[in-house]
């Protein structure tokens, strides 16, 4: 019961800490915005190729960092940096690896 406990209280605690990147939650996001619609008509497919192209502009984690708060604000989806940062882990994680 009280480990029960301490393990609920842990849980929220690491829910609640919104500045703590999760690629789960940046994945949830690109899928919401229709992110990839845009990207489809530059490189056709599903849109993913504009991460994974040989061109592709994004050489490091900053200029990942940048280049979503760019796609962002085209979008106008309205998001704050630490909401940028699930993406950015996302997108990352996915296709980036750096
Ligand atoms: C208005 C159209 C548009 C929308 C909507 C859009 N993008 Fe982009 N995105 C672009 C263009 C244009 C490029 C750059 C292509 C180039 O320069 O070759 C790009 C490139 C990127 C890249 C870099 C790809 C590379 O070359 O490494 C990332 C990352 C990215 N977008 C993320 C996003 C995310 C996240 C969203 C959703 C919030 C989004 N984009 C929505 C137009 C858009």
């Amino acid at each position: 019961m009280k480990t029960k406990t301490i393990l609920f209280l842990a849980t929220g605690l690491l829910a609640g800490t919104a500045w703590a990147a999760d690629a789960g939650v940046g994945e949830k996001m690109v899928a919401e915005k229709n992110c990839a619609a845009c990207h489809q008509r530059l490189v056709g497919g599903d849109g993913s190729k504009i991460y994974l192209r040989d061109s592709r502009r994004v050489k490091t984690l900053p200029q990942l960092d940048a280049q979503v708060r760019y796609c962002s604000n085209e979008l106008e989806t309205g998001w704050f940096p630490e909401d940028e940062a699930h993406v950015v882990a996302w997108l990352n994680h996915r296709y980036y690896k750096f």
